[in-house]
């Protein structure tokens, strides 16, 4: 393909945030904006990810913690190929998110927020109804755990920006950062 700038380094924008914040919608207009902009782009994306290669994986902590870090070293070996790899997993764990930090190096952490009754009123996959209704345990953002980011490069708050401005947003710290131009 012709075209494609070659960043001398990729780096990873990290989509972390409970179930229905809107961290697949960010991750799919900022990737649709960088390739726009010519650059080489890959979506990590944890509901994805699951659905392909362990289904039955379930969410226990050994079992998010596993997948985490299956994701990281994924974003890994992409962002040091000049790709930027845009991960959207609810993460809950602020250890994993530490210890993806550390391993990748060049990385953004966007805390992608909305309240609960937002979240209970988008539900796109009807699990907080489930939850409300007791037929699901640990949905992240109901009654499972989610360790808030305590100093992410960016935040977002999808009740209250478009995902244009979010994108914006994530762009500008890029920037600022100085993995863009
Ligand atoms: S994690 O915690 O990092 O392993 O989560 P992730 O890989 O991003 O997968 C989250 C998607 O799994 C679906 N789902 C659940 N999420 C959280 N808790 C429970 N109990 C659960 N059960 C199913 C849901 O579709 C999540 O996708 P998003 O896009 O985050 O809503
Ligand atoms: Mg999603």
């Amino acid at each position: 393909m012709t075209g494609l700038k070659n960043l001398e380094k990729g780096f990873t924008i990290w989509l972390t945030g409970p179930s229905g914040a809107g961290k697949t919608t960010l991750a799919v207009k900022l990737a649709k904006r960088l390739r726009e902009m010519g650059y080489r782009v890959e979506i990590l994306d944890g509901d994805t990810i699951r659905k392909t290669l362990y289904p039955d994986l379930g969410f226990s902590k050994e079992a998010r913690e596993m997948h985490n870090r299956v994701v990281i070293h994924m974003a890994k070996l992409l962002s040091r190929n000049g790709v930027i790899a845009i991960v959207s997993l609810i993460s809950p764990y602020r250890a994993v998110r530490e210890y993806a930090r550390k391993e990748i190096g060049d990385f953004i952490e966007v805390y992608v927020y909305a309240p609960l009754e937002v979240r209970i009123q988008r539900d796109p996959k009807g699990l907080y109804a489930k939850a409300l209704r007791g037929e699901i345990k640990g949905l992240t953002g109901y009654d499972g755990v989610y360790e808030e980011p305590e100093n992410p490069e960016v935040t977002v708050d999808s009740s209250k920006m478009t995902p244009e401005e979010e994108v914006e947003a994530v762009i500008a710290k890029a920037r600022e950062m100085g993995y863009l131009p």
